[in-house]
């Protein structure tokens, strides 16, 4: 038994198989492209594994995907890759375009080929599970509920409108073609190997290095945070459990406005390595908001908790300490993101092979 997953070397992706390979045990055969966010030595431990096998290439690449699953013959397909930054996508559209909507598209149709010529037994066993975002659902009101499976699509952003659209699709081959698919949309991740454009690792390598904290408008937008191997834990319990066709709304229960989530992280290095400059806290600095910004995002986590009695086993406080002592424990990670030196580590470390 195997599973592809797409997008391996990202954020969430490389933490996945981290945690799969540690409980499953299931060999993973990672498709991803390297872009920028793609980095191989967030799985430098599995080096030596035979159970991961790294294919660099793009899900659009029609010719790749069909030769992975005639080879491979993974009983499921986790879809993570994906341009994932807001900023990025209003900057720059086109690419979100390209990746997350049509990049989908031609997946999906590889995926709905193989699978439409399985035998019996593994085409009901068979699933897409496609790893989504509660961006979708667009900005809440202060106090209004939070955004259970049923709310609304209401993308804002360049990004959220890709990943909504790239939800639909999916949802569009199980209806028509009957392939076997689930869709998760989780909050704001956090943790381990967290590219330094986002929020936390961008505040943490920033503070480190005595530079301004920038928070966009007054801070005050909330945003619901996980620590991500609770979200790879949710995502393996869906594959295992979750009914085809169903999406699941997967969050922390922990909603926080930007400005406290600058302060605990200042906070947590004032303890973990006092700067003899003061406190960090000094060096927030408000900046120009980021256009449409989606003002507060909320997660109705019990529809995944009722079904499949899942629930993440980190707190906030847990998680965020483990999060800034992993920034710290790994300097040459940070340094590596950097330089651009971890754009390398492909032909550094597999040329040879
Ligand atoms: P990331 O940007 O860190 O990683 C994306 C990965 O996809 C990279 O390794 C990149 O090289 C790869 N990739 C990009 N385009 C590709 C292509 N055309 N073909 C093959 N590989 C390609 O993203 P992330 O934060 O790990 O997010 C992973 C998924 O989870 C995304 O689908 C994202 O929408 C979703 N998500 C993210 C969050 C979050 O907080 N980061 C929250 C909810 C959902
Ligand atoms: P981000 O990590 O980019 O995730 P997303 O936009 O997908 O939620 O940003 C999290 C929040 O932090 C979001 O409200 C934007 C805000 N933010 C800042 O205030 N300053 C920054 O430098 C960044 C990158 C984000």
């Amino acid at each position: 038994m195997t599973v592809l997953v797409t997008g391996g070397a990202g954020f969430i992706g490389s933490n996945f198989i981290l945690d799969w390979l540690e409980t499953v045990g299931e060999p993973v055969v990672n498709l991803d492209a390297l872009t920028y966010a793609g980095n191989l030595q967030n799985l430098a431990s599995l080096q030596s594994d035979a159970r991961h096998v790294f294919v660099q290439g793009d899900i659009g690449d029609r010719g790749l995907v069909d030769r992975l699953l005639a080879e491979h013959r993974p009983r499921a397909v986790l879809h993570f890759a994906a341009e994932s930054h807001v900023d990025r996508s209003i900057h720059g559209p086109g690419e979100f375009m390209r990746t997350n909507v049509m990049g989908s598209f031609h997946l999906l149709e590889a995926v709905r080929s193989h699978w439409a010529a399985l035998a019996p037994d593994e085409r009901s066993a068979f699933r897409f599970h496609h790893v989504s975002t509660d961006e979708v659902y667009g900005s809440l009101q202060p106090g209004a509920p939070a955004f259970a499976e049923t709310h609304p699509y209401e993308p804002n952003s360049p990004y959220s409108a890709s990943k909504a659209a790239s939800d639909h699709l999916v949802r569009a081959w199980h209806h028509t073609y009957g392939l076997p698919v689930v869709t998760t949309n989780c909050s704001n991740n956090y943790g381990p190997y967290h590219f330094p454009e986002k929020l936390i690792p961008l505040i943490i390598v920033n503070a480190l290095a005595g530079k301004a904290l920038p928070v966009y408008g007054d801070g005050q937008q909330v945003r619901d945070w996980l620590y991500v191997r609770d979200h790879a834990s949710a995502i393996r319990a869906v594959l295992a459990g979750g009914r085809v066709g169903e999406t699941y709304n997967i969050g922390g229960w922990n909603e926080m406005a930007n400005i406290d989530i600058v302060h605990t992280v200042c906070a947590l290095l004032d303890e973990l390595r006092p700067d003899p400059a003061g406190p960090y806290r000094r060096l927030v600095t408000h900046v120009t908001d980021r256009p449409g910004h989606d003002r507060r995002y909320a997660i109705d986590a019990r529809k995944i908790e009722r079904e499949l009695g899942w629930r993440p086993a980190e707190t906030f406080d847990s998680g965020i300490r483990k999060t800034v002592q992993w920034y710290l424990d790994h300097p040459d990670w940070v340094a590596n993101v950097q330089s651009g030196g971890y754009r390398d580590w492909l032909s550094a470390n597999y040329s040879a092979r």
